[in-house]
């Protein structure tokens, strides 16, 4: 049995008082590892779906190790489209990985998740200039294509796009990876191995279960999106609750369980 917690989209500003869209960050952040810390069990590890910082500077990396080193297990990061693979790999403390073969700077990784299953992290980041959506690289697929034919494992995969579209039509134009549908059909070749699929970007929980593969997506702490079936923008609420999720993987399958509190400020240090 595994028992990991899901986080996402942190947006940590270079200084403690940076606000967004209503919010703080830092203030959401830390009562959101407060209320990890404060479950009654110990995840065996955590990993944050990117969008760790807003913007990629020194200090909003250094202000999130602050706050999420706090939590009580190793976190396995993933770049998000805010984010800088380098940056990532230079101030954020991660757990145990070994680098994907043949992905350069790709912040492309995998892990052992325990029980059977190992964690592979791919790297979708395209550069600002070309937009909010991912691309998910030749070399990751084959990469990750080497470690099925390796072993028995089974899989979980982690992102920070959505791989396939959620039926909202200004988040299904920007904010996918580009080439998810190709990757999809690769991925249905392995559906019984593959126990779930898990992003962050959209700032808000959803499950999809498509072809046999479970995608599931976790909300952010700090705003979150909506995503309606005929919206050609998207709105933000920043009024929201802390979100994160509880998943277990066993061979009877994959169980989310959505957390969603409302947020209470804790003392600053
Ligand atoms: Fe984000």
């Amino acid at each position: 049995m595994i028992e990991f917690i899901h986080i996402s989209d942190t947006h940590f500003g270079p200084s403690k008082d940076m606000e967004i869209r209503g919010s703080i960050p830092y203030d959401r952040n830390s009562a959101l590892v407060e209320a990890i810390n404060s479950l009654n069990f110990t995840p065996d590890f955590l990993v944050h779906t990117g969008d760790i910082v807003n913007d990629p500077d020194d200090d909003a990396y250094q202000l999130a190790e602050e706050v999420l080193s706090q939590l009580r297990a190793p976190i396995h990061y993933v770049s998000g489209n805010h984010d800088d693979a380098a940056s990532t790999r230079k101030f954020m403390t991660s757990g145990a990985n070994v680098t994907l073969e043949g992905v350069g700077d790709k912040l492309a990784y995998s892990f052992q998740m325990g029980d059977g299953v190992t964690g592979v992290v791919f790297d979708a980041w395209v550069p600002p200039e070309m937009g909010p959506h991912g691309f998910l690289s030749q070399s990751q697929v084959m990469a990750f294509e080497k470690l099925l034919q390796a072993s028995d494992d089974r899989f979980a995969l982690f992102l920070h796009y959505p791989m396939v579209p959620i039926g909202s039509p200004w988040i299904d134009e920007h904010l996918l990876v580009e080439n998810g549908e190709a990757v999809h059909s690769f991925l249905t070749g392995y559906s019984e191995r593959i126990t779930g699929v898990f992003f962050g970007h959209l700032h808000r929980g959803l499950q999809i279960l498509r072809d046999g593969i479970l995608y599931s997506g976790v909300s952010s702490p700090v705003c979150h999106f909506t995503a309606g079936p005929n919206e050609t923008t998207c709105e933000f609420d920043s009024n929201c609750a802390l979100a994160f999720n509880h998943v277990t993987i066993s061979g009877h399958g994959t169980m989310v369980k959505e957390y969603s509190i409302p947020f209470q400020p804790v003392g600053r240090v």
